[in-house]
């Protein structure tokens, strides 16, 4: 029986908010104060929740925002002059457009108009593309935090199988292009894969983000592995879990992330760092 390790969100986060107050002092230093455009269309309570926790952290890091909040009845055509708008500006270095958008909006054609040089969600196509291809490029953020959790564990990758179960573009296949860049054996799985409860006790790594509450076992996960848990969910009982069955992986994986406290923590974080990284370009310091 192993002791499994939790791998500390909050811990990891306050360290890279410190390391970015630095880079936000030394962006300000050349006259330069990053600033992050947040869009928000219509009432998702999630989603307003996630909005107020990316100023909130914001504000902490001394990154200005401005928040744009627009019925939930706004067309597409008048999301894309608002981007429009905020590509424009010279002081607004990063545009964040909150998903999910009402489905009558063209979700795709507002994530390509966002100028690539501001886009620190890294969903537009090319900065998607660059990834893809090994390019400097916004990694979108929780990929990103995944990655970062994944070090900070002290896990090895290369060589490794690692198992990403959701195939989202915002999550699951550039987790996928990540952990292949880093070397590992990379399986992609979703609701159409065959025996997942095989390909999950396959696994060295596992990154869960599928979006049901404790739909991974823990009698499933291999002995050893190291579990990051992307899933967010609210349980009848009002508390929010994971993906993954976080008691039943307990004294089998090596580690995991917790729900609340894990990945979450680290997205937010790494927004943060996408906008300082647009920041230092304008500064000239990137
Ligand atoms: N909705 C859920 N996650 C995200 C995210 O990382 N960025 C944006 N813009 N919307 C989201």
């Amino acid at each position: 029986m192993t002791e499994t390790k939790t791998i500390d969100g909050r811990a990891l986060s306050a360290q890279l908010m410190e390391e970015l107050a630095g880079r936000v002092a030394a962006c300000k230093e050349a006259k330069v104060e990053p600033c992050l455009a947040v869009v928000l269309v219509g009432e998702d309570p999630a989603s307003q929740v996630y909005v107020r926790n990316k100023g909130r952290r914001a504000e902490k890091a001394g990154i200005a925002t401005r928040d744009h909040k627009l019925e939930a009845s706004t067309t597409t055509a008048e999301l894309l002059e608002l981007v429009g708008r905020l590509n424009a500006d010279p002081a607004v270095d990063g545009i964040l457009v909150q998903l999910p958008l009402p489905k009558e909006i063209d979700e795709q054609a507002v994530l390509s108009a966002i100028d690539p040089d501001k886009d620190v969600d890294g969903f537009h196509p090319t900065n998607l593309g660059r990834l893809m291809v090994g390019l400097p490029t916004f990694v979108a953020c929780t990929p990103q935090g995944c990655m970062r959790m994944l070090e900070a564990s002290g896990v090895e990758i290369e060589g490794k199988r690692a198992l990403v179960v959701g195939r989202s573009n915002i999550v699951g296949k550039p987790m996928a292009t990540l952990l292949t860049a880093a070397n590992a054996t990379v399986t992609l799985a979703h609701s159409r894969t065959r025996e997942l409860a095989e390909e999950v006790a396959r696994a060295d790594i596992l990154v869960a983000a599928v979006g049901r509450l404790e739909c991974i076992r823990g009698e499933w996960i291999k002995p050893g592995a190291v579990v990051i848990d992307v899933g967010i969910n609210r349980g009848d009982d009002g508390k929010l879990y994971g993906d993954v069955d976080f008691q039943g992986a307990q004294g089998r994986a090596a580690a995991i992330t917790p729900v609340p406290g894990g990945v979450g923590q680290m997205t937010t974080a790494c927004l943060m760092a996408n906008v300082v990284q647009a920041a230092e370009r304008r500064a000239g310091l990137g």
